[in-house]
């Protein structure tokens, strides 16, 4: 079992502000592809060192104390890609989470998804389900794992819902602010984001998160997914803690 719980003092990030941390990191796994290309490899073996990368950085986001995780893992977009591929990301969804789940159970981690589950295999669909209700009630670090998700379908989806309300005479239109569009989204309940960071070097959102990201400080870094370690997520976390937060609002408003 991994030592997850380290005292602060032992956290190699000494010169993190431990009482500035951003609550909700969102991360857009990016590169996998080209980390295999540089070495000769299938893609797939790319998306493998992906998961690994991604393990480490879920332990070290739980060290710190982060309170939500919420990672790309798999876009409405990507079913573009060659069948064999999706069918890899789609196995190693479901390996990530029969190998991690009594880890993360251990450790607190509360597993959360966001995006159209029904069209995920149905293995991926089971191990999910069993991830998602077995940590239902653990009160540590929040994995969201956007599978499947589009962020533009998301928020197609929220005024659907909020229609509904409206015909059923539930909710007058002059009634929908912010609280209430936003407590239709897949995150409801959960603070937007702080920070966003892209790997790869790429500047663009993606369609991850369109509502949720609007005053997020985005770091994007030149490291392929594979090569992000719990360095990289440190630096980012600096970078962002050396932002000045405004919120369309005025410097120390
Ligand atoms: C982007 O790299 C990455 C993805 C499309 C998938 C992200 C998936 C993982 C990190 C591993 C799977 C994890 C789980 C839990 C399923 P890319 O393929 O677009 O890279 P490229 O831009 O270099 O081609």
């Amino acid at each position: 079992m991994w030592p997850w719980k380290r005292k602060p003092k032992e956290i190699d990030a000494s010169d993190l502000d431990l009482a500035r941390l951003p609550r909700h990191i969102a991360i857009i796994m990016d590169g996998n592809g080209r980390w295999a290309r540089k070495r000769g490899l299938p893609r797939t073996m790319g998306h493998r060192a992906g998961v690994e990368a991604l393990r480490a950085i879920v332990k070290e986001c739980s060290r710190l104390g982060i309170e939500v995780l919420t990672v790309y893992a798999f876009s409405t977009e990507n079913w573009r890609r060659p069948k064999e591929e999706v069918g890899v990301l789609m196995s190693l969804l479901t390996e990530y989470l029969r190998r991690e789940l009594d880890e993360l159970h251990a450790n607190q981690v509360v597993v959360r998804s966001l995006g159209g589950l029904s069209e995920l295999p149905l293995e991926a669909q089971i191990e999910l389900k069993k991830a998602l209700e077995r940590t239902r009630k653990n009160n540590g670090l929040i994995l969201n794992l956007a599978l499947n998700y589009g962020g533009r379908a998301e928020i197609v989806e929220a005024v659907q819902k909020i229609g509904t309300l409206v015909r059923q005479g539930k909710l007058k239109p002059e009634e929908i602010d912010s609280e209430t569009f936003a407590a239709h989204l897949a995150t409801a309940g959960l603070p937007d984001p702080d920070l966003l960071i892209r790997t790869s070097g790429e500047m663009r959102l993606s369609n991850f998160l369109l509502w949720q990201l609007a005053y997020s400080e985005i770091v994007v870094v030149p490291e392929l997914w594979p090569d992000f370690n719990e360095h990289c997520l440190n630096e980012a976390i600096k970078a962002y803690q050396k932002r000045d937060r405004r919120f369309g609002g005025l410097s120390g408003s």
